[in-house]
C-alpha cells in the first residue's frame, strides 16, 4: 500500500512543480514612444508607457516631464534611484524621435490622406531563462510596424516597405544606432535588474496568498533547473504507475470476485489491463 501513498504524493507534487515553473519564466522591460511632431487640442508631442511583462506601470509625457504612475510596481520604482536617470534617459530618447522625423519621414515617403504622422517606437530589454540579455526595437509608422533593430547584433529588418526610407539612413547613421543600442543594452538593461526584484517578490506575494513570502526565495530558480525536476518527476510516476500495474496484476486484485471489496484499487489495475 505504500506504493501508493507515494504515487498520490507524486500526483499532488506535479502540478506544484509545473506551476512554480510558470513564475520563472523570462521577464521583459519595454517602452512604448508615440512622437506626434503636430499635436492638437494639448496632446503631447512625446508619450512613453513602460511595461513590465506586458503589464503597464508608468506614463511619461516626455514633453511636459509628466509621470503617472499605473500599478503597484509603478509606486514602488518611484523610490528608487534609477528612476531621475530614467527619464533624462526617456526625454532624450524622445527628443532624438522627434529630431529624427522630418528626415525619416519627407513628404514624398508618405501615404497621402494617411492623416497626420505619428512615430512609435518600441524599445525592450528582457532576460531570458538561460540568464543571457538581449535588447530590440520596433519602429512604426501611424501604428503600421515598418522597421526591426536587433539591438545585440546591430542588425536592421525592414517588415514594411514604409520602413525603408528609415532603415537607408539610420543604418548609416552611427550615432544613432549607437544611441538605440547604449539605451537598450545599458540603461534598459540596468533598470531592469532594478525593478526585477521588486516585480519578483511581487509576483510571488500576489500569485500564492497562502505562502508567506518569508519562507520564499528572493530569486526565482532557473526555469531549466525546474525542467529537470518536472522531467525527474514525471519518470518517477511512470515507473510508480508501472511498477504498481504489476503488482496489481500479481495479485490479481481485479478478479471478478475481488471487486465489491476493492472498487478504489481495482480501478488502478483495470486501467493497466485494458492498456
Ligand atoms: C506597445 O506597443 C506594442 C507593439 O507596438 C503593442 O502591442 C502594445 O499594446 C503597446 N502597449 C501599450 C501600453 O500601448
Amino acid at each position: 500500500m505504500g506504493g501508493s501513498k507515494t504515487s498520490l504524493g507524486f500526483l499532488v507534487l506535479l502540478p506544484i512543480v509545473l506551476f512554480s515553473g510558470t513564475s520563472s519564466d523570462a521577464h521583459s522591460l519595454s517602452y512604448n514612444f508615440t512622437i506626434d511632431p503636430r499635436p492638437r487640442d494639448g496632446q503631447p508631442w512625446c508619450e512613453v508607457q513602460g511595461e513590465v511583462d506586458q503589464k503597464v506601470f508608468l506614463s511619461y509625457d516626455c514633453g511636459r516631464a509628466k509621470i503617472k504612475y499605473m500599478s503597484p510596481l509603478g509606486e514602488e520604482v518611484k523610490s528608487m534611484n534609477a528612476w531621475e536617470t530614467q527619464t533624462d534617459t526617456l526625454r532624450d530618447t524622445g527628443d532624438l524621435l522627434k529630431k529624427q522625423m522630418p528626415d525619416v519621414t519627407p513628404e514624398k515617403h508618405i501615404d497621402k490622406g494617411s492623416g497626420p504622422l505619428t512615430l512609435q517606437a518600441r524599445m525592450a530589454c528582457w532576460r531570458e531563462d538561460s540568464g543571457h540579455t538581449s535588447a530590440s526595437w520596433q519602429f512604426g509608422f501611424n501604428g503600421q510596424l515598418c522597421l526591426l533593430f536587433d539591438s545585440e547584433n546591430g542588425y536592421w529588418t525592414m517588415v514594411h516597405s514604409k520602413g525603408r526610407w528609415m532603415k537607408e539612413k539610420w543604418e548609416n547613421d552611427r550615432a544613432v544606432t549607437e544611441f538605440f543600442k547604449k539605451v537598450s543594452m545599458g540603461d534598459c538593461q540596468r533598470w531592469f535588474q532594478d525593478f526585477l526584484l521588486s516585480w519578483e517578490k511581487m509576483l510571488k506575494t500576489t500569485a500564492s496568498p497562502t505562502t508567506g513570502p518569508s519562507t520564499m526565495q528572493p530569486m526565482a530558480p532557473d526555469s531549466s533547473y525546474i525542467a529537470w525536476i518536472a522531467t525527474g518527476v514525471l519518470a518517477g510516476l511512470v515507473i510508480i504507475i508501472v511498477l504498481a500495474c504489476i503488482h496489481y496484476k500479481n495479485r490479481r486484485l481485479c478478479s471478478p470476485e475481488a471487486l465489491p471489496r476493492k472498487p478504489k484499487l481495482c480501478w488502478l489495475g483495470s486501467f493497466c489491463s485494458s492498456a
